[in-house]
């Protein structure tokens, strides 16, 4: 079993953040996927900064795969938030239209209690939609993550998607930056950087996760990363990305705090 040391808060914020707390440590390794409770734990600390300056809009997540981090998103989120999931759910056989991907997400929230709502569901390549695509389901994003196709032109439409629909407060999550086996996500991630280096910037790095947030907020969210009460356990260091300062967490855990990723 895996140690989280999650601090405690009092009455229901305990009871919630308890609930999030078996989620990521106990439950989510039933799915397959791709976060691991470091990064989990990043995600917490940015969406309850959020909650706690009262920056609302939408969650969004391109590549939902089985689901692990779409749950561990809609777990966080409050009941009334919109969490859009874009897939192509191709995965397995198909029966009367409907993957074993598709059948097998459905499954595992009805199992955890986290059921998926379809209207918030976008079967179909990332590529082929616009903003209104998201911005009619969801409205402006406050926290996007950008984990589907992994080869550079996919980069740079979800890339595209993702700035065009974040809110001005809002963060874009690259999966796989810096991971071998994806190498053209660095280098759409370094693209967007570096086509948008007025306007975005990069707060935080884990292993193989880059946060991105207007320049306006850099501030703002290191000091969520640096205040965060769940990051304490990280090592933070200074790096350097393309004119960005940004903290590097380092897991403290190593393999045994890491599930797939
Ligand atoms: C690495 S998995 C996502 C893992 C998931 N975010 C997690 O943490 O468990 C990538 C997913 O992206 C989807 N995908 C690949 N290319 C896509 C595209 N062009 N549009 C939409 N989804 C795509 C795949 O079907 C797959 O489910």
């Amino acid at each position: 079993m895996l140690a989280c040391h999650i601090p405690e808060k009092q009455g229901t914020g305990r009871m919630i953040l308890s609930n999030i707390r078996k989620l990521i440590v106990h439950e989510l390794s039933s799915v397959e996927g791709y976060i691991n409770p470091p990064d989990a734990l990043v995600y917490l600390s940015i969406l309850e900064h959020l909650r706690e300056h009262a920056l609302g809009g939408g969650i969004a997540e391109i590549g939902v795969y089985f689901g692990r981090s779409y749950f561990l998103l809609k777990k966080i989120a409050s009941p009334e938030d919109r969490v859009l999931g874009i897939d192509l759910f191709d995965i397995g056989k198909m029966s009367d239209g409907i993957s074993e991907q598709y059948q097998s997400f459905l499954e595992r929230g009805d199992r955890l209690g986290l059921p998926v709502n379809e209207d918030l569901l976008v079967v179909g390549d990332s590529s082929d939609l616009c903003p209104t695509d998201i911005l009619s389901r969801v409205g402006e994003v406050r926290f996007f993550r950008v984990d589907g196709g992994h080869t550079l032109p996919n980069l740079v439409a979800d890339s595209r998607l993702a700035k065009e629909t974040t809110a001005d407060h809002g963060v874009i999550v690259f999966d796989d930056t810096f991971n071998p086996a994806w190498p053209e996500v660095t280098v759409g991630v370094a693209d967007f950087l570096r086509d948008n280096d007025e306007a975005f910037s990069a707060f935080c790095m884990t292993k193989y996760k880059t946060y991105l947030c207007r320049r306006e907020f850099h501030d703002f969210y290191r000091a969520a990363i640096q205040q965060a009460p769940h990051l304490r356990v990280f090592d933070q260091t200074e790096t350097q990305f393309l004119g960005s300062d940004a903290i590097r967490l380092h897991n403290p855990f190593g393999r045994a705090f890491s599930m797939n990723s």
